[in-house]
């Protein structure tokens, strides 16, 4: 699938086994989350632009590299809330924008609660964080969102996907480059990845 990257990082294949596992507490599963989050980020900011500066190393000058793009995190709520720290540990001075859709259960589409971006896009590029891309539906809602802000350059970082949810963010910004740990089989009737990990959200803040 063009534009889908499946990590083929063994540490990402082994934590994302632990993940699953129905046995994995919260706190563990919390830690996993940001762990997967930070790998699959590193893959997925290789193509980010630098500038080149200079920096005094207690020898002499170095040439060294500065970050050129403004980064900013949006976190799908909620169990994308769980990824920023991951993430925010490789990029500290990224900027966390938070965006609220909930899914209508009459018209099933997403309806956004929360937005508080400013007028003018304050960054370059932005990294939609979900552990889950299930449908789609939020994950559509929010490239819609950011691209509406005047953001150009968006990436989607998820740790699982169904195909489902594939095609629905390639059918409706098919640039937006998607970063992930596994693609999953289907979903079920109930809108779940199999085989999953069940509700990341759930399993994260101990709800379940
Ligand atoms: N959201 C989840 O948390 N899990 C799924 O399987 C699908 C959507």
């Amino acid at each position: 699938m063009a534009n889908v990257h499946p990590s083929q990082h063994p540490l990402v294949a082994h934590k994302v086994t632990l993940l699953r596992d129905q046995n994995t507490e919260p706190k563990k599963f919390r830690e996993l989350v940001r762990e997967i989050a930070a790998l699959l980020t590193y893959e997925a900011t290789a193509d980010l632009s630098t500038t080149t500066s200079q920096v005094q190393t207690p020898l002499e000058i170095a040439e060294g590299a500065q970050l050129k793009e403004k980064i900013g995190l949006v976190p799908i709520l909620r169990a994308g809330l769980g990824m920023v720290e991951g993430v925010w540990g490789l990029m500290p001075s990224a900027e966390v924008w938070h965006i609220g859709l909930y899914r209508d259960e009459r018209t099933l589409k997403p309806v956004e609660y929360y937005n508080k971006l400013p007028i003018e896009p304050t960054v370059s590029v932005c990294l939609i964080l979900d552990p889950m891309l299930a449908t789609g539906g939020s994950a559509v809602a929010t490239v819609d969102v950011l691209k509406r802000w005047g953001v150009r350059k968006i990436k989607f970082v998820g740790i699982i996907a169904a195909p489902e949810g594939i095609h629905l963010m390639q059918e409706h910004h098919p640039e937006v480059p998607i970063h992930l740990a596994v693609i999953d089989e289907r979903l079920n009737d109930s809108g779940y990845i199999l085989p999953g990990l069940g509700d990341a959200g759930d399993r994260q803040f101990g709800t379940g």
